[in-house]
């Protein structure tokens, strides 16, 4: 994203309460999400009721931002509030609203694991975002904190993509319809429909895995890919679950990124036997998520699944989610 976009959005923010002052504070939470959604590469991507990570956001009476705390990373994320995309993303917002002179301090409770495919860094931010959002009473739709948080996926992996950061942000089902200009849809979706979510302990850097993407497409599978992607939006509108099943298919990026995964093709096997709807990798994994028409059928996916990557010697979290439609939230 472009700074004078950012720029624009100093003109439409308006700031509805003054400053608490030093002392306010305030806890959000932000949810998981799973972007691409099998054939939206970096188009699609909904937001998951768990896991996600939570952001403690105190005002101080020092001027600029400190990090003072990180928990549930095992020290692999910088307390430099320079190099954290969380703080790096407010102070961008920051900056547009004209209010660099503000103090904030800053604690991180990571939730999930990073470099997971489920929107790791976007969870962290948009909970950053949201919370000076609301210490500020900025009630400004909050799709207007798109542009900063796609900083910090920046910083994070190389590439501002708002696939995790515009559900984390919005909740829902999002299709990023256009970068440029930023162009953000809230897609509908049918009630019953449930998220079985497998993160086997392997590391799958996002910055990594886009690099292993073909550069060049033939015609041909991108209208198969075109075909998949009307097709699930279609699915969405029309509460047509099958139809959503059967359009989640990727030839474009999937047959590489598979390669990462442990036995992705087994696991696929086992899901779709096991009666879901659809199963692909969440994000750019290794993540692997299942739609499924019931509870129960999630929960003996991911539990089978969990079966067998702990037979590969292979370690895992798994999560049951319905899509969750509030994006962040505070919580204190
Ligand atoms: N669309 C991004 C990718 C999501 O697949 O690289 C990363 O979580």
């Amino acid at each position: 994203m472009e700074d004078n976009k950012i720029q624009d959005l100093k003109a439409t923010t308006q700031l509805t309460h003054p400053l608490g002052g030093g002392g306010a504070s305030v806890h959000v939470f932000a949810p998981a999400t799973v972007a691409n959604v099998v054939c939206g590469f970096d188009v699609l991507g909904f937001a998951v009721n768990e896991p996600g990570d939570e952001v403690i956001m105190r005002m101080t009476n020092k001027p600029g931002i400190s990090i003072s705390k990180i928990t549930g990373d095992d020290g692999r994320l910088p307390l430099d509030p320079a190099k954290n995309t969380v703080s790096v993303s407010v102070q961008h917002y920051l900056q547009s609203v004209g209010r660099t002179d503000i103090g904030l301090d800053i604690e991180l409770h990571k939730k999930m694991p990073i470099g997971s495919g489920l929107g790791s860094s976007s969870a962290s931010t948009v909970a950053g975002l949201f919370a000076i959002k609301t210490l500020l009473g900025d009630d400004a739709d909050p799709a207007k904190l798109l542009p900063f948080a796609m900083k910090g996926e920046e910083m994070a992996c190389g590439h501002g993509h708002a696939d995790n950061v515009a559900p984390a942000l919005l909740g829902g089902f999002v299709l990023i319809r256009s970068y440029e200009p930023l162009d953000v849809v809230r897609l509908p979706h049918p009630a019953g429909l449930y998220c079985a979510i497998v993160f086997p302990d392997v590391d799958v850097p996002t910055r990594e895995a886009r690099q292993i993407i073909r550069k060049n497409i033939q015609m041909k599978d991108a209208v198969t890919q075109w075909g998949n992607i009307a097709g699930l939006v279609s699915g969405l509108f029309m509460q047509d679950i099958d139809l959503i099943g059967r359009s989640m298919k990727d030839v474009l990026v999937e047959p590489v990124r598979s390669m990462l995964i442990p036995d992705f093709y087994k696991m696929r096997e086992m899901a779709m036997g096991l009666g879901a709807v659809s199963f692909g990798i969440s994000g750019s994994g290794p993540s692997v998520f299942a739609f499924t028409k019931d509870d129960e059928t999630a929960r003996l996916i991911t539990q089978k699944l969990q079966q067998h990557l702990t037979s590969l010697k292979i370690g895992s979290n798994t999560y049951v989610s319905t899509i969750n439609d509030a994006g962040p939230k505070v919580i204190g």
